[in-house]
């Protein structure tokens, strides 16, 4: 061996071993972040659509997606107009509302936001939200897609499984769901996946009273309707993380 190949190979050799020892950090810091934050371990997976904690990295993504477009600017889908502003507003405001909600996984405020991700690309997110869940385990879904996924059965597929995992995975008692009257699609995948009107109130909307029709699922009905979403959903639902997730909302304060 001559000596600049002695050099060589003893460099490669320590940069092999450097980038072993991040990968063990990296791997280490992410095992001890879901021991210490069962919700970042949580998946579900049904065929080629997932559900995965949005972590720093998949902000961004879902940033530069709800940048691009989230709704016909004519229409607001949202109670607080979020989706208002120039593009750069609107990603700031997909990692404010990410990085504020992250928190809010205990007894007084359960919030779950997951990133949707079909065939590995980023489309959209879907969560569920509600207070004092171990006394009323009852949370409110909110999603959205990116315009360039809406209408291709997507919305349906993640709320179908999303459904699963809080009445199946966390052992919901109810959840629910708002859509303004005039948001088909919202409206739409709500009774497609089982939900039942529960009445229709006048909210304000960007200063205009407006009608928003409220959806419940109970745990009898999604009892009846469990079979039906298993189909919505484009394949048998796999849980991973969940039961670590459940301990810890279920676990007595100390
Ligand atoms: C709401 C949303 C998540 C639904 O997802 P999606 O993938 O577009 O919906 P799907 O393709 O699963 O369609 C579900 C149903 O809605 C119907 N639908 C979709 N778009 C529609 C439209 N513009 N008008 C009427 N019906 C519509 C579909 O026909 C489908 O019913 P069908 O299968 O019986 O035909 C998505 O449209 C979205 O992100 N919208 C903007 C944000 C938003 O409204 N979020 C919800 C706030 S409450």
């Amino acid at each position: 061996m001559t000596g600049i190949t002695l050099i060589a190979a003893t460099a490669s050799s320590s940069l092999q071993s450097e980038s072993r020892r991040i990968c063990q950090t990296r791997s280490m810091t992410f095992d001890s972040l879901i021991s210490l934050w069962p919700a970042a371990g949580v998946r579900a997976r049904a065929r080629n659509l997932e559900l995965r904690w949005v972590d720093d990295e998949l902000a961004v993504e879902l940033a530069s997606l709800a940048a691009r477009g989230i709704h016909d600017p004519e229409r607001m889908p949202f109670n607080f107009p979020w989706t208002r502003g120039s593009a750069r507003e609107v990603a700031r405001n997909v990692l404010t509302y990410q990085w504020r909600t992250r928190q809010d996984v205990g007894p007084a405020r359960l919030t779950l936001e997951y990133a949707v991700l079909v065939d590995g690309t980023v489309v959209g997110v879907q969560g569920a939200s509600g207070a004092s869940w171990p006394i009323l385990r009852s949370v409110e879904t909110g999603s959205w897609l990116g315009r360039e996924f809406h209408g291709r059965g997507i919305g349906t597929r993640m709320r179908a499984v999303l459904l699963h995992l809080l009445f199946d995975g966390l052992d919901a008692a109810e959840v629910t769901s708002t859509a303004f009257e005039d948001n088909r699609a919202s409206n739409a995948v709500s009774l497609k996946t089982g939900y039942l009107l529960d009445g229709t109130a006048r909210v304000v909307r960007e200063g205009v009273a407006t009608p928003q029709n409220r959806y419940r699922m109970t745990r009898e009905r999604w009892e009846e309707v469990r079979y039906v979403n298993a189909r919505l959903a484009g394949g048998a639902v796999a849980l991973d993380g969940v039961t670590e997730l459940r301990d810890h909302l279920d676990a007595p304060a100390h």
